[in-house]
C-alpha cells in the first residue's frame, strides 16, 4: 500500500457494544445511543477524582441588549477616552450594579434566533437576522452574574471557561477588565484567582458583540456553549495537555504513550509524581503507570511520560465505538492535588493513495456529511441532547462520518461521536499562520486530539487566495499549520478543503488532499500524483425542498427529487456513483446533512434557509436522505415517493420514484401492476404514473423473496393532529430536552402530507418549550413563540426540563385560522429526578 500511515490514538466513557447495536434496527439502535446517554457523565467521573471541581456556569444569568455605536446604549462602555485606564473601575461588574430589570436567562443562549428577520439582502448569510456593524442596537448583548467564592477556595486556582461565544467577548469581573476572545468558535479560559474576593459575593460581566463574523452561515450570536467554572490545586494539570496515544501492533496489543504536564502556581517548590490508571469501558483497571517524581519550581511546569500495555485492547470503530478512560492524578506532599479524566480510544485509521481509507486495517469509505451548528428553535444554542438526537438521525441514514464545516466543533458533537461511532473531520475557521490562526489551530488540536473520531485535521476551507495569486504565500502557510499539527499530535493526516486548482498552494503542504466539487479533476490528478491519497472534502451542495415535488420560482421551492444542484454542485447520485466505484477515493462529505440558516441558495428572500440538506432543520429527512440510506447502510431499503396528493392533477403524468438496495421493485397503481424493474447499482428507480387518486404500493424483493411493500395513499382532509415525543421520560436536571414531531391525520388516521396548517402549543409544569420549527425553507415565523405552522405536514416542538422532578405537559391545537376543527393532542413527558450535573450555586434573590 502506498501513501500515508500514521497511527492513530484514541478517547472516553461506557460504551455500547457490537452486540448490543446489532441486536436493533437502526432507529431502534439510533434511539437506544440517545437513552443511554448519561449526561452528566464527564463531571461524575471528575468528581470521583477530585480535588477539581468543575462546575456549569450555565444558570441563572442576567442579559440586556447594549450597542455596537452609542455608548449610551452601551452600559456608558466607550463613552470617554479612559475605558481601560484604571483597574477596578468597571461599575457594572461590581455589586452596586442594578441588573434588576435586565432578562433573566441560562445558558447557552442564542439571541441572533429570537430576532426578526429583516428584508436585507446584505444579511442573507445571517438568514435575514440583524446583525453586524449595521444594526447595532441588536449586535451586543451584555450576560451578568453574580456568584459565591467561598473562603475555603483560597488557595486554589480559579478559571472561568467559555465553550464559545458570538464572538467578540470582553469579560469582567469584580469591576476589573479580564480578558477578551476575538473569533466565534475556540474555547477560551481567563484565571480569576487574583481577582477574586473570597468568602465573599463576586461578579462576572460578558460583553458579547456579534458586530464581526467568521462565516457566510448563520453563526448565531452570544454565548451558545456552555460556559464552566473550574477549581484546583495551586499544583495542577496543564489545560488540554493530557495525551493518550496507543499504537496497535501486529499481535494486537496497543502500547499507549501517556504524556502530561504540571503546573505549579503555588508558593513554593513541589516534587510532584503523576500516575495513570486506565479503565474499560465497564469502569475496570486495564492498566496503570506511572511517571517519576520530579521537582516544579514556582510559576514552572514540567512534563511527565509513561507507557503502559493493553494486551488485547477493545477497538474503536464505527461499529463498536468502544472507549477507554485515562484517570491522570498528580500528587505531591503526600496527597492528591489534581486529576482529570481523558477520553481515549484505540483504532489504527490509514489513508492510502491505491486503496482508500482503512479504519482498524479494514476498507471503509468515508460516508461523510458536512454540517453547520445550529438546529430549528434553538439556532446555534444547543443542549446537549440535541447533538445526540442529530447524529442519531445521520447515523440512520448510514452517515459514518462528519466534516465540523467551517469551524471548531462544540465539544458534545465531538463527544457524540466518539460515543456513536462516527468518524470526523475537525476543522479549523481560519486558514493561517498568524498569531490568531495559530493559536486557534494548537486550542482545537490541544482540546480533541484524544478524540478516536477525528480521522484528520483540516486547516480550513476554499482560501481562493491562498490557491490562486497567493499560491506561494499559500503553500507556506499551510505548511506552517502542518506542521504545527504534526508536533502537537503525531498520530493524524492534515489536510484542507481546496475548490479549484490542486496542484499548488495549500495542497503542497497537505498529507491528503482534500476536493471540493469538481468532479472532473479527481481522475487527471490521482494520475498524475498516483502517490497522494485523495478524499472528498465537499461534495454535492444538491438541493431539495421537504415534501414539495415542484421547482417553483414563484414559492421559492425546490422539487425533492435528486434533480437539483446549483453549477458548483452535482446531484446525490452523481457524485456518490463517482467516490463509490474509485478504489483510490477515500470516500467524501457531501454538503449537507442538515439544512442551516443562511445561504438561502439559490433563491433569496424570503428563504431564510439553505436547502443543501438531505435533512431539514428539524431533522426530518427528505427523500434523498433514503438514496444514501440505500448505498451507505446495511439495512434493507425501500422508500417510494411522492405522496399521493395531488388533487387537480388527476391525468397528468407524476414521476414515481424508488430509492432502494433490493434486487427488483413493482410498482402497483390502486392494485394495477405497473411492472417490475431491476434496481441499478448506486442508482434510483423510476416510473411515470398518470396521477389518479387511490394508492400506489412498491413491493422489493431480494432473491426473488418479498422483502418490503412501501405505500402511498391520497389522503382526506386533516381531523387531527398528533404528537409523539422522542421521548416520554427526560432527565430533571435544567438541560435536558424531549423533541415533539406534530403531524396531521386525516380521519382514518393516515399523515396529510400536504398539510400546512397553523399549530398552537400550550406547555405547563416541569418544563418549558424552547423553540419551534417546520423545516420549511421560507418560513419566517418565530422560531421562539408557541405556535408553528405545519410543513408538508410536520412541525416540531423542543421542550426542556427544569430541575424539579415532575411532568411537561405539552397540548397542541389549531389556532388563529377559520376552518373545520382539528382533534388536538396531548402529550405527558416525565422528568425523572437526577443528580444534575455540579453547577455555580445560584445566588439568592437581593432583600433589597
Ligand atoms: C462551498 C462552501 C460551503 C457552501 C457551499 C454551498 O463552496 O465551502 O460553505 O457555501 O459551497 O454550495
Amino acid at each position: 500500500m502506498a501513501g500515508i500511515s500514521r497511527r492513530n490514538l484514541l478517547t472516553s466513557g461506557a460504551a455500547l457494544t457490537a452486540s448490543s447495536l446489532a441486536a436493533r434496527s437502526a432507529w431502534g439502535r439510533a434511539a437506544a445511543l440517545l437513552a443511554g446517554y448519561p449526561q452528566a457523565a464527564s463531571a461524575e467521573a471528575l468528581a470521583a477524582v477530585a480535588p477539581r471541581e468543575q462546575l456549569l456556569f450555565d444558570f441563572g444569568w442576567k442579559f440586556q441588549f447594549g450597542h455596537g455605536s452609542d455608548p449610551v446604549r452601551d452600559l456608558g462602555f466607550g463613552a470617554g477616552q479612559g475605558d481601560f485606564a484604571k483597574t477596578g473601575d468597571f461599575a457594572f461588574a461590581k455589586a452596586r450594579f442594578d441588573d434588576s430589570k435586565w432578562r433573566a436567562l441560562n445558558l447557552p443562549h442564542d439571541w441572533a434566533v429570537e430576532l426578526p428577520f429583516v428584508r436585507d439582502d446584505a444579511q442573507s448569510s445571517h438568514g435575514f437576522k440583524p446583525l453586524g456593524r449595521r444594526y447595532p442596537e441588536t449586535s451586543v448583548g451584555w450576560y451578568r452574574r453574580e456568584f459565591d467564592i467561598p473562603a475555603s477556595d483560597l488557595g486554589r486556582r480559579i478559571w472561568v471557561e467559555f465553550d464559545g461565544a458570538f464572538r467578540d467577548v470582553l469579560v469582567f469581573v469584580n469591576g476589573c477588565f479580564i480578558g477578551r476572545n476575538d473569533h466565534g468558535y475556540a474555547p477560551f479560559r481567563f484565571d480569576l484567582t487574583d481577582f477574586l474576593a473570597f468568602g465573599a459575593k463576586n461578579y462576572i460581566v460578558a460583553r458579547v458583540d456579534s458586530s464581526f463574523g467568521d462565516g457566510w452561515f448563520y453563526e448565531g450570536a452570544g454565548i451558545y456553549r456552555h460556559v464552566w467554572l473550574t477549581k484546583t490545586d495551586a499544583l495542577h494539570l496543564g489545560k488540554w495537555e493530557s495525551t493518550v496515544r496507543a499504537a496497535v501492533s501486529d499481535d494486537g496489543s496497543a502500547l499507549l504513550t501517556l504524556g502530561t504536564e504540571v503546573q505549579n502556581d503555588g508558593k513554593q517548590a513541589e516534587n510532584a509524581k503523576v500516575s495513570w490508571q486506565i479503565l474499560d469501558a465497564a469502569g475496570k483497571t486495564a492498566a496503570t503507570a506511572e511517571a517519576p517524581a520530579q521537582s516544579i519550581g514556582v510559576d514552572g511546569a514540567g512534563t511527565f511520560t509513561a507507557t503502559a500495555k493493553l494486551a488485547n485492547p477493545a477497538l474503536w470503530s464505527v461499529d463498536a465505538p468502544n472507549l477507554y478512560t485515562a484517570i491522570v492524578t498528580v500528587e505531591a506532599g503526600g496527597r492528591t492535588r489534581d486529576a482529570e479524566r481523558v477520553s481515549f480510544g484505540v483504532r489504527t485509521a490509514v489513508f492510502d493513495a491505491d486503496k482508500g481509507f482503512f479504519l482498524n486495517g479494514k476498507s471503509i469509505k468515508l460516508q461523510g456529511t458536512c454540517n453547520h451548528h445550529d438546529h430549528a428553535g434553538v439556532g446555534a444554542a444547543l443542549p446537549d441532547r440535541l447533538q445526540w438526537f442529530r447524529l442519531g438521525v445521520l447515523r440512520e441514514m448510514g452517515c459514518n462520518a462528519v466534516r465540523t464545516s467551517h469551524n471548531m466543533p462544540t465539544p458534545e458533537w465531538v463527544e457524540a461521536c466518539d460515543r456513536m461511532g462516527v468518524m470526523m473531520m475537525c476543522e479549523a475557521r481560519q486558514m493561517s499562520s498568524n498569531p490568531e490562526g495559530m493559536a486557534q489551530l494548537e486550542t482545537m488540536i490541544k482540546r480533541y486530539r484524544n478524540s478516536p473520531s477525528i480521522v484528520l485535521w483540516s486547516v480550513g476551507n476554499e482560501e481562493w487566495q491562498l490557491q490562486d495569486a497567493m499560491a506561494e504565500q499559500g503553500s507556506k502557510i499551510a505548511a506552517s499549520m502542518v506542521r504545527r499539527c504534526h508536533e502537537l499530535d503525531p498520530t493524524r493526516v492534515v489536510s484542507g478543503a481546496v475548490n479549484g486548482d490542486n496542484e499548488k498552494g495549500v495542497t503542497d503542504a497537505f498529507d491528503i488532499v482534500g476536493f471540493n466539487y469538481g468532479l472532473n479533476r479527481p481522475d487527471g490528478y490521482h494520475k498524475e500524483r498516483p502517490k497522494r491519497p485523495i478524499y472528498g472534502s465537499e461534495t454535492a451542495s444538491a438541493i431539495s425542498t421537504r415534501g414539495v415535488y415542484s421547482t417553483d420560482r414563484l414559492r421559492n421551492t425546490l422539487s425533492a427529487y435528486d434533480v437539483n444542484n446549483p453549477g458548483w454542485g452535482e446531484q446525490a447520485e452523481e457524485w456518490w456513483k463517482f467516490y463509490a466505484t474509485r478504489e483510490w477515493e477515500a470516500g467524501g462529505f457531501m454538503w449537507t446533512g442538515f439544512d442551516y440558516r443562511g445561504e438561502p441558495t439559490p433563491y433569496g428572500w424570503p428563504s431564510v434557509n439553505s436547502q443543501f440538506g438531505v435533512i431539514d432543520m428539524c431533522g426530518f429527512p427528505k427523500d434523498t436522505f433514503y438514496y444514501y440510506k440505500s448505498w451507505w447502510s446495511a439495512e434493507a431499503v425501500l422508500h417510494l415517493f411522492p405522496h399521493w396528493n395531488f388533487e387537480g392533477r388527476e391525468g397528468e403524468e407524476i414521476p414515481v420514484w424508488v430509492h432502494s438496495n433490493l434486487d427488483e421493485v413493482e410498482l402497483f397503481v390502486n392494485g394495477k401492476s405497473l411492472g417490475s424493474q431491476k434496481v441499478p447499482h448506486l442508482g434510483h428507480l423510476e416510473w411515470k404514473v398518470k396521477y389518479e387518486p387511490g394508492v400506489i404500493e412498491a413491493r422489493g424483493t431480494k432473491d426473488g423473496k418479498l422483502v418490503l411493500t412501501g405505500k402511498r395513499e391520497t389522503t382526506g382532509p386533516t381531523v387531527a393532529i398528533r404528537l409523539t415525543a422522542d421521548r416520554t421520560e427526560i432527565d430533571a436536571d435544567g438541560e435536558d430536552v424531549a423533541i415533539l414531531t406534530v403531524e396531521a391525520l386525516d380521519k382514518e388516521g393516515r399523515p396529510v402530507p400536504t398539510a400546512g396548517n397553523l399549530i398552537g402549543f400550550k406547555v405547563s409544569g416541569a418544563g418549558s418549550l424552547i423553540g419551534v420549527g417546520n423545516g420549511d425553507p421560507n418560513c419566517q415565523e418565530s422560531d421562539k413563540e408557541p405556535r408553528r405552522s405545519l410543513f408538508s405536514g410536520l412541525a416540531q416542538a423542543i421542550v426542556q426540563s427544569t430541575k424539579r422532578p415532575g411532568e411537561i405537559h405539552i397540548e397542541a391545537a389549531k389556532e388563529g385560522w377559520d376552518g373545520p376543527e382539528l382533534a388536538g393532542a396531548k402529550v405527558v413527558i416525565t422528568t425523572k429526578k437526577v443528580e444534575p450535573r455540579p453547577a455555580v450555586a445560584l445566588s439568592p434573590p437581593r432583600s433589597s
